[in-house]
């Protein structure tokens, strides 16, 4: 059982690395992001609750998020492990985890922490926003993002580090390069 918190800014890369490790290591890949997209195409009452938090940039409240992770988690076929994109985001959400994956006799084996610097997190955002239709790419929400990133987000770093299951990952080189180094990282803990 292997499971992996894969960590980082807005547009660090971490939906794209999510997809190349679920497939290569057989896990499934849990994206907090994905789940309140859905909610929100599909009108539900949490999508329509979350709906101005995602666009104007901040987080949507733990208990929320607690939830549906929890409920995700069950319904998840067993496979190798989960990887987590986007989960957690804040030390609460953290502390959830950690007693979610215990009471369930699991644990965290590691975060990859994909480092990138806001210039750059900035020009993939705007890049894809031409394309992704997503409410939360534009120059504005962009903007705000970063910032909750490092006021709110970040910190949950030190909480890994302490427990010394710490990654970083140099995550602005390409995208097949990132996952050689991701998959150096996973192949060693194995
Ligand atoms: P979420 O969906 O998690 O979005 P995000 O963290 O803002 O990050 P993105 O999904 O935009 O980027 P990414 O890191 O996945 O990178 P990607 O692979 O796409 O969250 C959205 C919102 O939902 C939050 O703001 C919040 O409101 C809410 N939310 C979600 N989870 C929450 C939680 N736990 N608590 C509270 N609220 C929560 O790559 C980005 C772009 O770069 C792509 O175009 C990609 O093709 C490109 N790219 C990737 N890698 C490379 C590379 N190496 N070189 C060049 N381009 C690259
Ligand atoms: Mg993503």
């Amino acid at each position: 059982m292997l499971n992996i918190v894969i960590f980082g800014g807005p547009g660090s890369g971490k939906g794209t690395q999510s997809a190349l490790i679920a497939e290569k290591f057989g896990l499934e890949h849990l994206s907090t992001g994905d789940l309140l997209r859905a909610e929100m195409t599909a009108g539900t009452e949490l999508g329509k609750v979350v709906q101005s938090y995602i666009s104007q940039g901040n987080l949507v409240p733990d208990k929320w998020i607690i939830n549906i992770l929890s409920k995700t988690i069950d319904s998840l076929k067993d496979k190798n492990g989960v990887i987590f994109d986007g989960f957690p985001r804040t030390i609460a959400q953290a502390e959830a985890l950690e007693e979610i994956l215990g009471s369930r006799k699991k644990s965290i084996a590691m975060l990859l922490d994909l480092q990138v610097t806001d210039e750059v997190l900035q020009q993939r955002m705007l890049f894809r926003s031409k394309t992704s239709g997503r409410s939360d790419d534009n120059p504005e929400t962009i903007m705000k993002r970063i910032e909750v990133y490092h006021e709110i987000t970040a910190p949950v770093i030190e909480y890994y580090k302490n427990k010394g299951l710490y990654q970083p990952i140099p995550g602005t080189g390409t995208v097949e390069g990132t996952f050689a180094e991701i998959s150096r990282c996973i192949s060693n803990y194995k």
